[in-house]
């Protein structure tokens, strides 16, 4: 809901939250609150809410007029550096190079309901009894210029989002050099900033910093969000836990140069914002043109880190992944990537696929090393054509052959690369980023495709329709595998383009491929990849709804993987894959049930040498593939839930539950075996409803039992207890299925 008090207090509230906006005296947006939910207003709380008292010793004042108003110590939606307030701004722009210290003022505002859906950017949407928006329309009329922010709340939801379009209307082009796409404005509370970090084979571990005085930032300058930091971030309070505590979070729907930054003041003001890295990066406008900004988000939750996470996961399964995708089935596939990687032909395919069939599995996807003569990474990125020495039928009759078998068939592709021996790059050395200099620095032995130059994204979709039609293919796996580095692009040059516009144009190029290819082939599922999690964003889940999240496939390193990615983006975004032991990234070796039951929570696929398997471990497979059949829905669209402390390490133990309380599956993994463990120890199920009863596996407890006291660990082995010991050795895992004995209605008295 949004309500509008006398054109100077703007209050967007649904029963979790409250986001509360106001005219400053200077007539600029200022932030008032943002937290739990105040319910509908009075006109009395305006004038509570209203900051009257000035900041006086040692502050630079804002008007001649008002010599006690100053913006430096202001809860402010769109602060600019340079004014009375010396913290860092969000918008800096410049007439050559003059800084313009703009000064936005209100004009108007108004609300409309819904957001659609518009695959030419990724943005959040809604139907139109779903959300409502308001838009402010902001005006510097001595400059010249307009802007308009948007922000929504959506029913029932804790996340509000915010998106700005800056327009010059003044003869004299301007130059923007950062437009950062959110701002939010609080007081300290003990906060910690969490983030995602890590590179490549072990991304997005949890990390937490204190707040100081002064600023810490994370971002990517690698032209993707990266493996190395994630857009998503989160300040917490030092004492929340899993279950209790305020938690903000915020995230970016983009794929490209991200900064994300907090800095406290003096006063202990906190100011979070997050966009476009302002590094390289600059935008002309001329009279009339504009310029949007990515949306951003923020998440507000009173319940912990569970909290946080149930709360971005519900946002972006609804509000962002398509809703073709949303709660639809997600196929069991095989990859053949880490069972063949170069080596292989259609005969020994065409096996891996039948014994992948038998076992259970849905989807064959075919990986890198099909096209052109790749037999290493070196070669043929670009010629977007299948191998006749590997195909010597063609990949359409291939794909009948594995549609026959009752598979669904996906394909690799690297669209935005080149390697040098391609024909593409003999045809078109114009296409790839790259500087004059002599020295240059390479990656994987491939350019990166001038994606700035829509020329070269519609010979990339030509290239791939032709291949998706022959195939009637029913997925894609979408790689990206190198960084960009000495950014220049020939296009831009040639346009009179300047080359500090190339890092956001080409994230505009990669979300231009994808909705020609979505536009054209709208049910097929593309699976986002780069380097395993090096594009790890809401941008590529708006078009991807799934995404390769490492390349480390090693059941232990993934449960810190997913316990990070989980706390910012739903189960159903990552895929999951069970591979050899020894694995291939560590060397570790665990049992085909510790990488099952790791996997399975998350689309479930297979990515190993199937005739390397006994019987017995096919056996195994199969009954794991009726099991994970059975749980689906649950494993990939149910409500996540961390049941150990965040961060303990040696355990870990995800609990995905239905929205009524009528079942739910637990894994519980402990890495190391415990010496002479405890013998009683218990994993309390604060979500479960407490008036029922349930099965857990063979027993019968009641939800009260399990809310307060839980599941009693898995016995290990300690010596003593061979009899008794349900588990052995490293690298352990125990599932509990609950389900509801016996549905008991509520009676007053209870
Ligand atoms: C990196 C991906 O993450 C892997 O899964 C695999 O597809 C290789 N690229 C292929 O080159």
């Amino acid at each position: 809901m949004i309500e509008i008090i006398n054109d100077t207090l703007f209050h967007l509230y649904n029963e979790k939250i409250s986001y509360v906006m106001s005219i400053l005296p200077n007539q600029q947006l200022g932030h008032v609150y943002f937290g739990p939910s105040l319910g509908k207003l009075a006109s009395f709380d305006q004038s509570y809410l209203v900051k009257k008292e000035n900041k006086s010793a040692g502050t630079v004042k804002f008007f001649e007029t008002d010599n006690l108003f100053t913006l430096a110590d202001r809860f402010q939606e769109l602060p600019v550096y340079g004014t009375s307030d010396f913290r860092e701004g969000a918008v800096s722009i410049f007439e050559e190079a003059t800084p313009l210290y703009v000064d936005f003022k209100f004009i108007q505002a108004h609300c409309f309901q819904g957001k659609e859906r518009d695959l030419a950017q990724p943005a959040s949407f809604a139907k139109t009894d779903e959300s409502q928006s308001i838009v402010f329309e902001l005006a510097d009329t001595e400059r010249n210029l307009k802007m308009h922010i948007t922000y929504t709340i959506f029913n029932g939801l804790g996340t509000i989002t915010r998106k700005q379009k800056i327009i010059n209307l003044d003869a004299k082009p301007r130059k923007l050099e950062r437009l950062l796409s959110g701002v939010l404005e609080l007081r300290n509370q003990d906060f910690e900033l969490l983030h995602l970090s890590g590179a490549w084979l072990k991304e997005r571990h949890i990390k937490s910093t204190p707040l100081t005085q002064g600023t810490i930032s994370v971002g990517s300058l690698k032209g993707a969000s990266s493996h190395q930091h994630n857009p998503f971030v989160a300040l917490k309070e030092k004492c929340a836990t899993n279950d209790v505590g305020r938690v903000y979070g915020a995230n970016l729907i983009y794929s490209g140069n991200f900064l994300a930054q907090v800095e406290m003041d003096e006063w202990d003001n906190v100011r979070l914002m997050l966009g476009i890295h302002p590094e390289q990066f600059t935008w002309t406008l001329d009279q009339g043109a504009y310029f949007e900004a990515p949306e951003c988000l923020f998440t507000f939750t009173e319940n912990g880190l569970n909290g946080l996470s149930q709360e971005s996961a519900r946002f972006v399964e609804k509000h962002v992944i398509s809703p073709y995708w949303q709660k639809r089935d997600r196929p069991i596939v095989f990859n053949n990537w880490e069972a063949t990687y170069f080596d292989f032909d259609e005969e020994k395919l065409l096996a891996l696929a039948k014994e992948s069939h038998s076992l259970g599995m849905e989807c064959f996807v075919l990986d890198d090393g099909w096209f052109g003569k790749r037999n290493d990474d070196r070669s043929s990125l670009g010629d977007w054509i299948a191998d006749p020495l590997k195909f010597p039928q063609g990949i359409g009759r291939f794909a009948e052959k594995i549609h026959d078998i009752g598979m669904q068939l996906g394909i690799w592709f690297e669209p935005e690369m080149v390697s040098p021996d391609s024909q593409l790059y003999q045809a078109h050395p114009e296409w790839v980023v790259k500087h004059h200099y002599e020295r240059i620095s390479v990656g994987r032995g491939q350019y990166v495709l001038d994606f700035a130059n829509p020329a070269v994204v519609d010979g990339i979709f030509h290239a791939m329709k032709k291949i998706i039609a022959e195939t009637k293919l029913d997925y894609i796996k979408w790689d990206m595998n190198r960084n960009i580095t000495e950014a220049y692009s020939p296009y831009l040059a040639e346009q009179g383009i300047a080359q500090t516009e190339f890092y956001h144009r080409y994230i505009l190029g990669v979300y231009a491929l994808y909705q020609k290819i979505l536009a054209e082939f709208p049910t097929l599922l593309i699976e986002g990849c780069a380097g395993g999690g090096g594009r790890y964003d809401l941008g590529i889940l708006f078009y991807s709804p799934q995404i390769w999240p490492s390349d480390d496939s090693d059941a232990v390193e993934r449960l810190s993987i997913q316990t990070g990615t989980l706390l910012g983006y739903p189960l159903s975004s990552f895929s999951n894959h069970v591979s050899a032991t020894p694995n291939h990234q560590v060397g570790r070796i665990t049992s085909l049930t510790f990488r099952q039951n790791v996997a399975m929570f998350g689309p479930l696929g297979y990515e190993l040498d199937l005739f390397n398997l006994t019987s017995e471990e096919k056996q195994a497979i199969q009954t794991q593939i009726a099991f994970y059949k059975q749980h689906r829905q649950l494993l990939t669209f149910g409500i996540f839930y961390q049941v150990q402390p965040i961060g303990q390490g040696n355990e870990v133990a995800w609990a995905v539950y239905d929205p009524q309380q009528e079942k739910a599956l637990i894994g519980f993994f402990r890495v190391l075996a415990q010496a002479n463990p405890t013998a009683e120890a218990f994993l309390p199920l604060r979500f479960i409803d407490p008036t029922q009863v349930y099965q857990a596996n063979d027993e019968k407890v009641s939800g009260q039992i399990l809310k307060q006291i839980g599941l009693r660990k898995p016995y290990q082995f300690n010596g003593v207890n061979p009899g008794t010991a349900q588990v052995t050795g490293d690298f352990q895992s125990y599932v509990y299925h609950l389900q509801l004995a016996e549905k008991k209605e509520q009676t007053d008295d209870e």
